[in-house]
């Protein structure tokens, strides 16, 4: 290996701007705790050397050695951006079909610069151009360290001033290298329809493992674009303080491809950006293509680590009021489906009242006249209130909740249409379809074509209208329960554009809704979680993880989501599914934003009770669960484990919530010994409370109230006592010192 200690610009000052003349130019991009080290080499070409801990000094950045190794017949392995057409021989970043039909793009490091773009938040965005010797052709690749919460953000840029159109053929947001590794572990995640993500690890071999999707709208119906890897060793899921980890999610919320190619020196290649798929596309000189963000974070700490970053970063940087507050809720969607009348709603209205929730959420079914949306196989795009169900239209329910004291949201799937609709007969040009193919349906409807701008005016229209309408409407779930079929737009000139024009379209329609009503929570939904991703999650509060609300299944569904996304952006809500006690249910549902979609008319005297009491300890508990940060203690994934286990401690470690949740139903199985917490404060004592009993609960099993001190509970631990007769519990720590 030829090692080079070289003259090195280093620089993590505010603003720098370093011109190559002829020499290494090093690149460091740093967090609190994570470093990433980019280097221009004398020929322009960039690499990446680094990403891993932050080194205690900047200076040592400099010595690190290239990867110019044995077999690296190119000298582009490490490529911060490959490029396709000369000389790599692996899988590129870019490819692209100049102006005149040549396929072949370089790109020389040109020089780069750090800007901090908020002292506050200590966020650094560092730029760094690179451009073709040859062509007029240019590539910002850009990088956002968010210093406290350790996530990066990288996004490419591209641009030309070619004599006529490029054509760009794979066009990544981010090419990270990994070399400090002597295996790599991949934890992805796979589903359908109610089993969203279902955790799967490999190691990765010599080749290239793909993540994708190709469904268009439902981006992560299939395979979500998060994923964990684990350095040298698998995942240690019963210990989420060990081994180095690093998780990404691709923000895009459409057709994505991640690639992991071991390369010829085992080496580790990730290459993420929108899934070319289908998608060519064809830019103007002077227009700029702009690929979605790829985020990940790292560290050597564990996957625990890891969650806690995401958790912070989403709260603080990316998920609207993600460091505010939010709204319990009842739905009717599993007590009515589309049959209700306004009677029907208001007395729902007031039962919720009297449950204690702070909102009422009317689902699918109020709208549609010619075509009444009485089930999902007409009305889908007719957004006019259903005159024999609403007679006296939204604003008499809107009217009769803020008479009960409670707020009023509403059900919508606007990027939709039936067949059998008014919209359909009037805009079939509007409907994304084949024009001389048989329709597919997926639920028995068609998504409209949100890359025309008429569309997007529409859909924007749409919800705006009801919100200007509805003064008092105070909360939107926005449904989505279609792929795409039959692609073909009936106004984009490039048929090619369609699935990216797609999203962008969504985007800037969720952007001008956002701008317009900033503090209006909106649910992300699509027949099931199968959409989140950190693109969604710019405009959306929360999402709707699963239609499955199985309280069992529910605690897997919910524990993967936890590596990525915080609670606070969790919609659980107890309903009629599963066979668990309403207690499981509930308890399962309160790691998270609790919610009811269920006939609490049906409810016995005692689970009514017991659910308005949930709610009021859930409004003392809920700041902490929001917003405190995740320990999970005991993973229900790992084979022999009795139960899930995991513990929310806010911020000043005054106080924890401590959940528990039988999963093996076997003879005996329960938690036989003590489980160590963490999280907590050493030196301060804890009074450890159980709450949220049923209330025929014999008082003598409950747990508490015991004081211990946090070194005595992170050392030691304490049992929750789960076994079949306590499937399920929750312990309130409150400090005492
Ligand atoms: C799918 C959602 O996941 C459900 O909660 C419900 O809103 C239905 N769509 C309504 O059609």
């Amino acid at each position: 290996m030829n090692i080079f200690f070289v003259y090195s610009c280093i620089s993590i000052l505010a603003i720098t701007n370093v011109v190559a003349q002829n020499s290494t130019v090093n690149i460091p991009i740093v967090t609190a705790d994570i470093a990433v080290l980019l280097r221009a080499n004398t020929n322009g070409d960039i690499s990446v050397i680094y990403i891993g801990k932050r080194l205690q000094n900047d200076a040592d950045y400099a010595s690190m050695p290239n990867f110019d190794g044995d077999g690296d017949y190119s000298g582009l392995y490490s490529s911060a951006y490959t490029t396709s057409g000369t000389r790599n021989l692996l899988e590129p970043a870019i490819q692209v079909v100049h102006a005149d039909g040549n396929p072949s793009l370089e790109l020389k490091y040109v020089r780069y610069q750090q800007n901090r773009t908020d002292p506050q938040t200590n966020i650094t965005l560092t730029t760094i151009y690179l451009k073709d010797p040859i062509y007029p052709f240019d590539v910002t690749l850009n990088y956002k360290a968010y210093y406290d919460t350790n996530v990066i953000e990288q996004w490419s840029t591209i641009q030309h001033s070619e004599t006529g159109v490029v054509v760009l053929q794979k066009y990544c947001s981010a090419n990270l290298y990994f070399a400090s590794a002597h295996n790599y572990y991949l934890t992805h995640f796979h589903g359908d329809w109610a089993q969203e993500m279902r955790p799967v690890e490999i190691p990765l071999t010599p080749g290239i493992k793909v993540l994708d999707t190709k469904l268009g709208t439902r981006a992560d119906m299939f395979q979500p674009p998060s994923f964990i890897i684990s350095f040298n060793q698998p995942i240690n899921f019963d210990d989420d303080d060990q081994g180095e980890i690093l998780a990404g999610n691709l923000a895009w919320t459409g057709n994505y491809q991640i690639q992991f190619e071991i390369d010829p020196v085992r080496n580790l290649r990730l290459l993420a950006g929108i899934n070319p798929y289908a998608s060519e596309y064809y830019l103007a000189a002077g227009k700029e293509f702009v690929t979605p963000s790829f985020l990940f974070t790292y560290s050597a700490h564990g996957l625990g680590t890891v969650s806690r970053n995401w958790h912070r970063w989403a709260r603080k940087h990316r998920i609207p009021l993600g460091e505010n507050t939010r709204m319990t809720l009842l739905n009717n969607w599993e007590t009515t489906y589309f049959d209700f009348n306004e009677t029907a709603l208001t007395s729902l209205m007031k039962i919720g009242k009297n449950l204690g929730v702070d909102l009422f959420l009317l689902d699918d079914g109020w709208f549609g006249n010619k075509y009444p949306r009485d089930n999902d196989y007409q009305g889908l795009g007719d957004w006019q209130e259903n005159v024999k169900k609403l007679p006296h239209g939204i604003s008499y329910l809107t009217d009769a909740a803020q008479t009960l004291g409670i707020k009023f949201g509403i059900w919508i799937e606007p990027e939709m249409v039936n067949p059998k609709s008014e919209l359909y007969e009037n805009h079939l040009d509007w409907v994304i379809r084949q024009p001389n193919r048989p329709e597919y349906y997926f639920r028995n409807q068609l998504p409209l074509d949100l890359s025309n701008p008429d569309v997007q005016e529409f859909v924007f229209n749409t919800v705006d209208g009801l919100f200007t309408k509805h003064p008092l409407l105070s909360y939107i779930k926005w449904d989505c329960n279609a792929v795409i079929y039959n692609a073909y737009s009936s106004s984009n000139p490039h048929q090619s554009h369609l699935y990216i024009d797609y999203v962008r379209g969504l985007y800037s329609i969720m952007s001008r809704l956002r701008t317009k009503y900033p503090t209006t929570p909106m649910m992300l939904c699509s027949g099931g979680g199968s959409r989140v991703d950190y693109g969604a999650l710019q405009y959306f509060t929360e999402f709707w993880p699963s239609d499955n609300t199985d309280g069992l299944e529910r605690v897997f569904i919910q524990w993967s989501y936890t590596f990525f996304y915080p609670s606070i952006a969790l919609c659980n809500h107890v309903t009629n599914w599963g066979k668990q006690p309403l207690k499981f249910r509930t308890d399962i549902a309160m790691m998270g934003k609790l919610g009811y979609d269920m006939a609490l008319s049906k409810l016995n005297t005692s689970d009514f009770i017991f659910s308005q009491q949930a709610l009021q300890i859930y409004s003392r508990l809920k700041d902490t669960i929001w917003h405190g940060d995740i320990y999970r203690l005991v993973s229900p994934y790992v084979t022999g484990n009795d139960v899930a286990s995991l513990i929310y401690v806010n911020e000043t470690q005054s106080h924890a919530v401590w959940f528990t949740y039988l999963v093996n139903y076997r003879y005996q199985a329960g938690t036989v010994r003590s489980i160590r917490l963490k999280g907590l404060d050493p030196n301060k004592k804890y009074q450890l409370q159980e709450v949220n009993n049923y209330p025929s609960t014999d008082e003598s099993i409950v747990i508490g109230p015991v004081t211990l001190s946090g070194d005595y509970l992170m050392k030691f631990g304490f049992n929750p006592k789960a076994n079949a007769d306590r499937t399920s519990i929750i312990i309130e720590l409150q400090s005492t010192s």
